[in-house]
């Protein structure tokens, strides 16, 4: 580990997992101490190699921090506010974090990608413009949208806009599949549900309902001590789940079975982890009313007591119905999360 003066990082997530991050920064990387937490983002300071942040699972991407303006005003007049303090911004300290991962020209080219929430007088493009002069200004650095060599990240979030370099080169959730499904899971997610399973060396685990695989392998990739079950009910989507655990070597079995009725004793699993059909691309709401209830009593069935159940679907109401009126499972904890425009919520239930 390199010793040195910690440097001040953030990292972007699923809105609504910020305190799963944060929880896996700090057991990941003991180094590191989060500092502050906001929507869809986790702020820490950290004195070791960069290359051990980006094996981080439940994150979308990396970025050193640049600096953090908490003075925005919504007319369009403080878009020469933000000119002028990226042109008297030192991005040095944030190109040698980068340089520990990726060579850099001496000129290099980059672009800004502008994020707006909030109610301005301006737009995404004008922040990302606003910006990007002001770092031309201090820099003469060419501006290349597409084949750049630095990625500076400007969130505007009401009053304060966030600053950043990305240090990830590949969003982090396109992993753990070589094929997938429309209602494929981010598998920055189903890592988040893997370490909401508190996972354990030896165990086995069902995933009942497993489309193109993603919670399996993620649980593989996790700890590959695991014995692992991936069922689902139709033929061309355990296909997908096949050529994805072939490609990425997860000692899966596979089981062509419907979730009400598994093929499996009693107890026969310690987690199970689901993405359930939303009703939206996978079945449909009058579908999941007869379905939730049973897969549900199912799941409670396969699962030892003392078990941990991770359950993500967007039918709230339906799915709190169907636990309800199952005594075994006390549900522990429920995350609201923020994923391409849906709202699904996370259950981690135990059996009791
Ligand atoms: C939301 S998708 C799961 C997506 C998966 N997590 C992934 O990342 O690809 C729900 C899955 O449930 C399966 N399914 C629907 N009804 C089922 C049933 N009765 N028994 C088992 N699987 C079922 C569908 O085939 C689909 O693959």
């Amino acid at each position: 580990m390199t010793a040195g003066a910690p440097s001040h990082f953030y990292v972007t997530c699923v809105g609504g997992l910020e305190g799963v991050v944060a929880e896996e920064i700090s057991q990941r990387t003991p180094s590191a101490t989060v500092t502050a937490l906001a929507f869809g983002r986790v702020h820490f300071v950290y004195a070791g190699p960069v290359a051990q942040l980006l094996t981080l699972r439940t994150i979308e991407h990396l970025h050193a921090h640049i600096a953090v303006l908490e003075t925005v005003r919504p007319e369009r007049a403080w878009l020469s506010e933000l000119q002028a303090a990226l042109a008297a911004t030192d991005l040095q300290p944030a190109l040698e974090l980068m340089q520990q991962v990726r060579e850099l020209p001496a000129k290099p080219s980059f672009r800004v990608t502008p994020i707006r929430h909030g109610q301005h007088e301006f737009t995404s493009p004008e922040i990302g413009a606003a910006a990007g002069a002001g770092i031309v200004e201090r820099y003469g650095w060419p501006v290349d949208l597409e084949g750049y060599d630095l990625d500076i990240r400007v969130e505007v979030r009401d009053a304060v806009a966030a600053v950043g370099l990305r240090l990830s080169e590949e969003a982090l959730h396109r992993r753990s599949r070589v094929v997938h499904m429309r209602a494929s899971l981010n598998p920055t997610v189903a890592a988040a549900m893997v370490r909401l399973s508190e996972p354990e060396p030896g165990e086995t685990v069902l995933d009942p309902m497993t489309g193109a695989g993603t919670l399996i392998t993620e649980r593989y990739q996790h700890d590959p001590q695991v014995r692992l079950i991936a069922s689902d009910l139709y033929a061309e989507k355990l296909a997908l789940a096949a050529e994805n655990f072939a490609t990425l070597a997860v000692p899966a079995r596979l089981l062509r079975s419907d979730a009400r009725a598994l093929p499996l004793r009693t107890g026969a699993a310690d987690k199970v982890l689901c993405n359930l059909p939303w009703g939206r691309i996978v079945a449909n709401p009058r579908l999941n009313r007869r379905l939730y209830p049973p897969v549900l009593t199912e799941i409670a069935r396969v699962v030892r007591p003392g078990g941990i159940v991770v359950l993500l679907t967007s039918e709230r109401r339906l799915l709190e119905q169907s636990l309800s009126r199952l005594a075994e499972l006390r549900l522990a904890r429920q995350l609201h999360l923020h994923v391409g425009g849906l709202q699904p919520t996370l259950y981690v239930a135990r059996r009791l």
